[in-house]
């Protein structure tokens, strides 16, 4: 049976007050909003409203023990006007791992890209049409019971908005490779997208800031020295004529969608990509070998993200960026011209949406 949204729209845009020349990441959003509940072991009431707040209990239970998942995708416009979505049945896939392991129910891809697809065909004027712009998609789902009390709830909603956004990163960044805190262990829920992971960043993260870094490079929990990811994007290490990134065997890791889709395009590039369990001393003997010949991250948000510093106990490597990083400006030249539709979708990772007919 097809998926049934119920629809209530705005009579009046947001979008004129809105200045496309002018949208830092995060902070614009458009019009509507997809919400449905789960009750009685099903997700009942997909609706499309417009975006503003809602209630929530004081004791719901995401807000004390923290059943809260998200994703974040996006959506570009070509130059001839169609929405298009990259790879979406991959952030069902990892939204469904990540629901899993925080005991929550699963959102089937049918609810879950039909709500995408709805929303973004309504609020396809909402797309920003430059490079390295785009709509960001935030679908979330978070518990609902009205309980104080350690289990899982019974309750949740998912919801789906979107803003217009400009680079998450607009600058290169440095990073502090943290020999203290730690983001993840084996075990726990480092693979999955979950608001703990974040909130459990922010204090090494504001630690880093106060010595003058951007980021946290985050190491392993036992040896503090296994490379691992930034918090907000993957990490790639451009060594000699190969790029090295760590492997997400272990479920330390985000899954990265992007960190995937670079693979493959590197590979098919014949570019050597290495996935390792990578220690951090092989980068700085690559860098005094003067072999580290860039470093980027990547992500959703990211896209791709120049790294020109890392600190790693006294060692301050400062490495070749921008322009300079030929491997991370190849894949992220790569990225903003799919998104826009100028080259050939080789991969088949596009889906374009059908827009709307406005009455
Ligand atoms: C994304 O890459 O979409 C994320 O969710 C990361 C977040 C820090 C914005």
């Amino acid at each position: 049976m097809a998926l049934q949204i119920k629809k209530d729209l705005v009579t009046t845009s947001r979008l004129p007050e809105t200045d496309f020349d002018n949208i830092p990441f995060g902070r614009t959003f458009s019009d509507h909003m997809f919400v449905a509940d789960y009750k009685d072991g099903k997700w009942q009431d997909a609706r499309i409203v417009p975006f503003g707040h809602f209630q929530i209990h004081p004791a719901a239970m995401a807000l004390h023990y923290g059943q809260a998942i998200f994703e974040g995708m996006k959506a570009s416009i070509s130059k001839d006007g169609t929405p298009m979505l990259m790879r979406p049945e991959m952030h069902v896939t990892r939204f469904n791992a990540s629901a899993t392991r925080l005991m929550m129910p699963e959102v089937p891809g049918e609810l879950f890209l039909g709500a995408i697809r709805e929303l973004v065909s309504i609020d396809a004027d909402w797309i920003p049409p430059a490079k390295g712009s785009a709509l960001y998609l935030r679908p979330y789902m978070f518990a609902t019971d009205e309980f104080i009390g350690v289990k899982p709830s019974q309750t949740y909603k998912f919801i789906v908005f979107t803003g217009p956004v400009g680079p998450y990163y607009p600058k290169p960044v440095s990073l502090y490779a943290d020999t203290h805190y730690i983001r993840a262990a084996e075990g726990g829920t480092g693979f999955a997208k979950c608001a703990g992971n974040y909130a459990g960043s922010l204090l090494p993260a504001k630690l880093a800031m106060d010595k003058g870094y951007d980021q946290v490079l985050w190491l392993d929990a036992k040896e503090h020295k296994y490379v691992q990811e930034v918090g907000t994007m993957n990490i790639f290490f451009h060594i000699g004529d190969k790029l090295v990134t760590p492997t997400i065997e272990q479920d330390t890791i985000l899954k990265g969608i992007t960190r995937d889709s670079a693979i493959k395009f590197y590979r098919s590039e014949g570019i050597e990509v290495e996935e390792k369990k990578l220690n951090i001393d092989e980068v700085v003997e690559a860098y005094d070998a003067g072999k580290l010949n860039g470093v980027f991250g990547t992500g959703t948000a990211a896209v791709v993200a120049h790294v020109h510093q890392i600190a790693y106990g006294d060692k301050i490597m400062n490495v070749p960026h921008g322009e300079a990083d030929g491997y991370g400006q190849k894949f992220k030249t790569f990225i903003e011209e799919l998104r826009a539709g100028d080259i050939e979708d080789k991969f088949d990772w596009i889906e374009k949406i059908k827009v709307r007919e406005t009455a």
